[in-house]
C-alpha cells in the first residue's frame, strides 16, 4: 500500500487535534470547531480518493496509518495518542463516506469527559493490542477474554515486566502501565464483584506485582464509586500501580524475610516510600500524583504514620487515604508469610476499628460498602 505524504498526515492531525482541543474548550458549534472539522474531512476525503479506508493504529506509542509507521509524532500526533487511549480505544477506521455530522459526534465524544465512544456508520473504532494476546477489545469495547482470573493475571505479568525494567537510569515503560488501567476500567464497566478480578498470590516473589495490581483494582472501584471519572480515575490507577515502587530499591533478604524484621531492617524497608517517591518524581509522562501517593501512602489518617516528614502539619491527601484503605485490604487478605488469609468481612471489621486513626472513616464506610455490595453480586 502506497504511503501518504507525511505533510498531508501531519495536516490531518494537526486539524483533528486542534477541533478536539477547541471542542474540550469550548462546544461543538463553536465556529473554530466547525472550521477545524471541515478542514478535517477535506483531508480525509483527499486521502480516500486514493485508499478505500484510512486505518489508523496505534501501537504503544507509535502511530501507524494504512500499515505504513509515522516516521515522527509530533505533539498534535502524541496528544491524540494520550486521548485515545484514555478512551480505551487504539485503532480508528475512516470509511469512504464520512459525513461533517458523524466526525462532529465522533470529535465530540473524544474530548468530552464521561462519554463514551459509540459506533459511526462511517467511523470504526477498537482495541487492537498485540502485546496483550488472548485479550482483544473490539468495537463498542466489550471484552473478550476467557476470564476475568485470566485478565488479571495477564495484568500482573504485564506489570512484571514493567517492574523489569526498573531502574533509576532508565525511563519508565509508562505505556504498558497505561494498558493495564484501561484494561481494568473496561472490566468494571461488565463485571459486579469486583473480588473476582483480584488475584492470589501464587508465589511470594511475585507478591510485588499482584499486590500493586490489587492495589490498582481497589482504588480505582473506590475512586469510581466516589464519583471520580476519567483522567482522575485512571492517575489513580497509574499511582496505585506504582505506590510500592520503592521497593524496588530494597534488598532481597529484607523484602522477602520470612521472620519478623530487625529494628535496622524495618528502617531500611520504611524508607521505600521515600524512595518511590524520589524515583517517581524524576520520570515523565507520569500523573503529578504518583510520587505523592508513593509518599504518603503510610502516613496515616492521624498523621502517625511514616515517613515523619509531615509532621508539621501536612496531612494525608484524600487519594493517598483512597490507597492506603486499598493497600491495607490487599495485604490482609493475601497469604505473607507470616500471616494466614484473612476472611474478607474480618478485615473489614478490622479496617472499621481503625478507622478515625489509620484510615479516614468515611472512606472505610464507602469501602465497605461496596466490596459488601460486590460479594452480594457474586
Ligand atoms: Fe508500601
Ligand atoms: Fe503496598
Amino acid at each position: 500500500m502506497t504511503e501518504y505524504p507525511s505533510g498531508k498526515v501531519g495536516a490531518l492531525f494537526h486539524t483533528l487535534m486542534t477541533a478536539i482541543s477547541n471542542c474540550s474548550l469550548y462546544s461543538t458549534e463553536h465556529a473554530s470547531v466547525e472550521e477545524y472539522l471541515k478542514r478535517s474531512l477535506t483531508i480525509i476525503n483527499e486521502m480516500l480518493d486514493t485508499h478505500e479506508s484510512i486505518e489508523i493504529m496505534i501501537i504503544e506509542d507509535e502511530i501507524i496509518i494504512n500499515k505504513n509507521p509515522l516516521k515522527e509524532t509530533g505533539i498534535h500526533e502524541k496528544n491524540l495518542i494520550k486521548r485515545l487511549k484514555r478512551k480505551g480505544i487504539s485503532g480508528i477506521e475512516f470509511l469512504k463516506g464520512l459525513t461533517i455530522a458523524e466526525l462532529k459526534q465522533f470529535i465530540a465524544d473524544i474530548s468530552v469527559k464521561k462519554r463514551d465512544i459509540k459506533s459511526y456508520p462511517h467511523i470504526k473504532t477498537g482495541v487492537i493490542d498485540v502485546r496483550l494476546g488472548g485479550l482483544k477489545i473490539d468495537d463498542g469495547l466489550s471484552l473478550d477474554t476467557e476470564g476475568l482470573a485470566d485478565l488479571s493475571t495477564q495484568q500482573v505479568e504485564k506489570l512484571k515486566e514493567v517492574y523489569s525494567d526498573i531502574s533509576p537510569f532508565r525511563r519508565l515503560n509508562t505505556s504498558g502501565l497505561e494498558e493495564i488501567v484501561v484494561n481494568f476500567i473496561l472490566t468494571f464497566r461488565r463485571e459486579a464483584n469486583i473480588l473476582t478480578i483480584i488475584s492470589p498470590v501464587k508465589a511470594y516473589s511475585e507478591y510485588t506485582y499482584t499486590h500493586a495490581t490489587n492495589v490498582a483494582v481497589l482504588s480505582m472501584f473506590q475512586a469510581e464509586s466516589l464519583g471520580i471519572t476519567d483522567e482522575l480515575l485512571h492517575d489513580i490507577g497509574i499511582s496505585a500501580l506504582l505506590h510500592d515502587v520503592g521497593k524496588m530499591f530494597i534488598s532481597k533478604e529484607i523484602l522477602e524475610k520470612k521472620g519478623s524484621l530487625a529494628d535496622k531492617e524495618w528502617e531500611e524497608m520504611q524508607r521505600h516510600s521515600l524512595y518511590g517517591a524520589r524515583y517517581l518524581s524524576k520520570m515523565e509522562d507520569l500523573p503529578r500524583l504518583a510520587p505523592v501517593i508513593a509518599l504518603q501512602h503510610h502516613y496515616r489518617y492521624d498523621s502517625k504514620g511514616y515517613p515523619a516528614l509531615h509532621i508539621n502539619g501536612k496531612r494525608q491527601h484524600i487519594l493517598s487515604q483512597i490507597i492506603a484503605v486499598s493497600d491495607f485490604f490487599d495485604a490482609l487478605r493475601s497469604i505473607r508469610p507470616y500471616k494466614r488469609e484473612w476472611e474478607v468481612k474480618e478485615i473489614l471489621s478490622l479496617m472499621r476499628k481503625n478507622a478515625d486513626s489509620e484510615f479516614n472513616p468515611l472512606l472505610v464506610d464507602n469501602f465497605t460498602r461496596i466490596i459488601l455490595a460486590a460479594l452480594k453480586g457474586s
